[in-house]
């Protein structure tokens, strides 16, 4: 049977996480786990801090204290918002993580040294921008300046966030240092390249493979991509901070991997070391990585498409044993609107964002999971706005959801002493609403075979919606005046109904699900496959409990 290695991309250790990091890389994953764990299929779900990039070390700067320290820290609450969100990894590593570090350098060089025997290294000498005043070689990500494809000036020198494409710092008009400001001067030095232009072919075929599978997204970017020709690319960097370049060659002296090198593998490494504290063996590993019954899935954000669609899959073809990914998919940005605000990009320093941190702090995870789901920017931006966040939570969840659920087991308990009444008789309605438990399911279960998060939901709330209207046109206030036993039907029905809600609600609102067990005198969450069978006449419900809070503007 196929088993799934789940990963999110490893966030950069060295800053908060925001709604838009979840909305992209990481609640669709959990979703997607927690669906495959429901219809009993074997998944490791992988994540961890990417530790080693230029990025952390410009933050450490900023932030005056070590950059092992910041990375411990800012690891360890990124770890804390994703409990909070309930987001459950099998393991969330780090790159540079003491517990990791050994494992991920270890497995790191063994993949590195592989690839110049198979002549898909070229050793160069190039000139490379180095910042006379600090008196170092400039990452790429150290240099700012024009983008040479679209004019954007505020380019980095390693990838435009206007027009997306990777960058040559060397062609980048008008480069200035970020660390001095100044303008910085090319000087020799020597790297490794990584021979993109010879996987060309293979990485276009297996593209075209994905067509009927792949979100458009990342396929027209990918595809486009390697029209244009792939060139080859550096893969390591003059800089003290990452994993070490393992060639006995003084030319490599003082050099680390590039970090979108070592980063990737980082999905390798954390599994190895989950393989590991199983007792599994330091082997295990490649029961996952290397074997065809097992189906790789990456979740990114959309500014990580070259690396996990061109440049991670190329490096495992150079390498030569491991398999490529069975999918990956891609979430674009969000947008972010506060009431009586333009709608706005998420941007750190004008601080319009929503830190994960400052959310848990007040609220519960499911209302932000749900609100997530709905406006996922599956194939284009969308927006995250404030208020329609407010008017979902009460109105969809509220309303629809927990209201149904309420006033169905609120009855119950006042009316049935808290026990499943009989099913009776049921008639044609009774059937049919029965009936849409199943059709919905499968419904929900299809669009997230298919990575439609989005509809998937839309669909749980569809049975939630029918719910309603069966329990309005059956009105069993007036029933249990009129006919005792067509009441206990009907609440038999929605008990039923709830039953199936809770299963299909869960990749979406672990939380609620787990009231709702609760609530149905229910130790744990039935299975997907039993999502329709019934409980017992008789059967002991629990208390009933609100499941979401109204939300109001002014308070948020
Ligand atoms: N740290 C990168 C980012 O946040 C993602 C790294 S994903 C990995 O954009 F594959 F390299 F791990
Ligand atoms: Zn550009």
């Amino acid at each position: 049977m196929t088993r799934y290695l789940v990963t999110s991309a490893l966030p950069y250790s060295n800053g908060r996480l925001h709604v838009g990091h979840i909305a992209g890389a990481y609640l669709p994953a959990d979703s997607y786990v927690r669906y495959l764990r429901a219809r009993g299929r074997t998944v490791r779900f992988i994540c961890g801090s990417d530790d080693n990039g230029v990025a952390s070390l410009i933050s450490a700067r900023k932030e005056n204290r070590p950059v092992e320290e910041l990375t411990r820290d800012y690891h360890d609450r990124q770890a804390a918002d994703f409990a909070g969100l309930r987001i459950r990894f099998d393991v969330y590593g780090g790159t540079h993580h003491p517990d990791f570090v050994e494992t991920h350098n270890r497995l790191s060089q063994a993949f590195f040294r592989a690839i110049p025997d198979k002549g898909f290294f070229t050793k160069k000498k190039t000139q490379q921008l180095y910042d006379a005043v600090a008196g170092q070689f400039l990452p790429d990500r150290y240099v700012k300046g024009t983008c040479n494809f679209c004019g954007y000036r505020e380019a980095y020198g390693d990838q435009c966030e206007a027009c997306g494409k990777s960058i040559d710092p060397l062609a980048l008009i008008n480069p200035v240092s970020t660390i001095t400001g100044t303008p910085p001067e090319p000087r020799e030095t020597t790297h490794w390249y990584l021979r993109l232009d010879r996987f060309e072919q293979p990485l276009r075929e297996w593209l075209e493979g994905k067509r009927d599978s792949w979100r458009e997204l990342v396929l027209n970017f990918s595809l486009g991509q390697i029209k244009q020709g792939l060139v080859e690319r550096a893969m390591t960097r003059d800089l003290s901070w990452g994993v070490p370049v393992p060639l006995d060659d003084p030319d490599a002296a003082g050099k680390v991997l590039y970090v979108w090198f070592d980063a990737p593998i980082g999905y390798v490494s954390f599994a190895a070391k989950l393989c590991e504290e199983l007792g599994e063996g330091p082997e295990a590993y490649a029961r996952w990585w290397k074997d065809p019954d097992c189906r790789i899935v990456h979740f990114i954000g959309e500014d990580n498409i070259v690396f996990h669609a061109i440049i991670w899959p190329a490096m495992l073809l150079a390498e030569g044993t491991y398999q490529l990914p069975h999918q990956v998919v891609a979430n674009a940005f969000l947008n972010i609107k506060f009431p009586g605000k333009e709608e706005e990009k998420v941007s750190k320093s004008r601080g319009a964002a929503i830190w994960i941190e400052d959310y848990l702090k007040k609220y519960d995870p499911d209302p932000l999971r749900y609100y997530l789901t709905t406006i996922a920017p599956e194939n284009q931006r969308t927006t995250f706005d404030v208020e329609d966040f407010i008017a979902r939570n009460n109105g969809e969840l509220g309303n629809t959801l927990g209201n149904f659920i309420n006033r169905a087991l609120t009855f119950t308990v006042k009316h049935f002493e808290g026990r499943v009444p009989p099913a009776g008789a049921r008639d044609q309605r009774d059937e049919a609403q029965v009936a849409a438990r199943a059709t919905q399911a499968e419904k929900v279960a299809a669009q997230l075979e298919e990575f439609r998060f989005k509809y998937a939901l839309y669909e749980v709330m569809e049975l939630a919606r029918m719910a309603n209207r069966y329990m309005d046109e059956k009105a069993p206030w007036t029933q249990r005046k009129t006919d005792l036993a067509a009441c206990g039907t009907t609440l038999n029905v929605c008990i039923q109904t709830i039953r199936t809600l809770m299963v299909v609600m869960e990749p979406f609102l672990p939380a609620t699900a787990e009231k709702c067990a609760a609530m149905l005198g229910l130790r744990s969450i039935p299975m997907w496959d039993e999502a329709t069978d019934e409980l017992p006449a008789g059967h002991v419900l629990g208390e009933p409990q609100i499941l979401f809070k109204r939300l109001e503007t002014a308070e948020l």
